[in-house]
């Protein structure tokens, strides 16, 4: 089977190169890969594992394959990915797996592991563990009663220095200060931005851009599946029909009831407290109700805007008071105007005033594009900054 995928990236890069070498007029942005010390060469292929080849890990291959030139000319970035896991085992090839041939193929409805062209392993810890890669890009689905599997994963690719992106808010939540010791220790890198909101960058904000700030109060709308179900339910929709409409998109988690009982949002606001606000919370610090109560309300005759809003909100000791609730919010919030598909958050700051920022997002394509972002940043020396948090 050939490397349909690789090759031509490869000999692109090579033309690139080529040309590079031939002009000096074209415009070029940075190719922060030069420096990677996991890729040493400029445009040396970067080794991937996908761990999970769902809803955010297809579209990433299909971003892989389609945006291949421009990864490469722009960002230096040569992806081959050399393994895959799902929940009926995992593949390896060191040599690169043809990621179109694989999509179709979990398209028919089969194990990546039944894929006949690489070595089967038997699970997803296994390959990471045993595998030969730089990046480990973790998208299984959210277990919020102890991060597993995603978190032996990410432990074990980062004891063994390795770039590891996490798409799935479990590990994060389970163990953020254990994850970031390891990254430190080992000399790996860990990144998370596609954890909370999928594509929009409030980590990055948060941690990056408010320099100096003291944060009186994070909100925001931060799960879009409960969003567009009280949206749609106030035209009239009712929570089962707006439910199976996030579900068939591939919005939805995997056990609804995160979505719906408020859970998906508490995790995204545990992450922000430890990774934005320094505060090692957990999810049992978290108040939380979700939106099942509203079921029989009839939102639709209503004026009222009905929003789930997680909140984190300093307290004058210092300390933060993190909820999450629906609420019913007057027309002029900035968070009623985040409508079905989209999510917001609103920073309150003392020396960057408030800042909000808003997202709609339809499907998993731009949680897959976040992974993307980490993948590179944290191949370059430009890992996003958060001293003492
Ligand atoms: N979807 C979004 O828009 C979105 C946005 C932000 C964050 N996330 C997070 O991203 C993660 C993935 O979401 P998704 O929508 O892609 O989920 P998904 O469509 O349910 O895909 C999950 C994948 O993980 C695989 N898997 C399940 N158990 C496994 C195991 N023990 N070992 C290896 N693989 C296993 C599944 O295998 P099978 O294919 O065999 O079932 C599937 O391929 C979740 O943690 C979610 O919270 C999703």
């Amino acid at each position: 089977m050939g490397l349909s995928f690789l090759t031509p990236a490869q000999e692109q890069a090579e033309k690139w190169r080529a040309k590079d070498e031939s002009s000096s007029s074209v415009f070029r942005p940075p190719s922060p890969l030069l420096a990677s010390p996991q890729s040493g060469d400029y445009r040396s292929p970067v080794t991937i594992l996908l761990l999970g080849f769902g809803a955010v890990h297809r579209h990433l291959a299909h971003i892989l394959l389609t945006k291949a030139d421009v990864l490469a000319r722009d960002w230096g970035f040569v992806p081959r990915v050399v393994g895959v896991a799902d929940s009926g085992g995992a593949l390896y090839r060191p040599a690169g797996l043809d990621l179109a041939a694989l999509l179709t193929h979990k398209q028919s409805g089969q194990s990546v592991a039944a894929f006949p062209d690489g070595e089967r392993v038997s699970d997803a810890l296994t390959l990471t563990q045993e595998a030969e890669y730089d990046l480990l890009l973790e998208a299984m689905p959210l277990n919020l009663r102890d991060g597993e599997p995603g978190l032996s994963c990410a432990r074990a690719a980062l004891r063994r220095g390795k770039a590891v992106v996490l798409a799935d808010k479990g590990p994060v939540v389970h163990d953020y200060a254990g994850l970031q010791a390891l990254a430190r220790t080992h000399g790996g890198r860990l990144a998370f931005s596609a954890t909370v909101c999928g594509g929009l960058p409030v980590l990055n904000l948060g941690r990056r851009d408010l320099v100096g700030a003291t944060i009186h109060r994070v909100e925001g709308i931060l799960n879009s599946t409960t969003n567009y179900i009280l949206s749609r339910m106030r035209r009239g929709m009712t929570l089962a029909e707006a439910l199976a409409e996030a579900q068939r998109r591939g919005i939805a988690e995997a056990d609804p009831r995160l979505d719906l009982e408020g859970w998906d949002a508490a995790a995204k606001l545990v992450i922000i407290a430890n990774a934005v606000l320094g505060v090692p919370a957990q999810l049992t610090d978290v108040t939380v109700e979700g939106i099942t109560g509203l079921a029989d309300i009839p939102l639709g005759d209503s004026q009222a805007v009905y929003r789930l809003v997680a909140r984190a909100t300093r307290q004058a000791d210092g300390r933060y008071r993190l909820t999450v609730a629906p609420e019913r919010l007057p027309s002029d919030h900035v968070l009623a105007g985040v409508d079905d598909w989209q999510m917001g958050v609103v920073f309150e700051t003392d020396i960057y005033e408030t800042m909000f920022l808003k997202i709609d997002e339809r499907g998993p394509l731009a949680t897959a594009a976040a992974m993307l972002r980490d993948a590179v940043h944290s191949l370059t020396a430009l890992p996003v900054p958060s001293p003492a948090r």
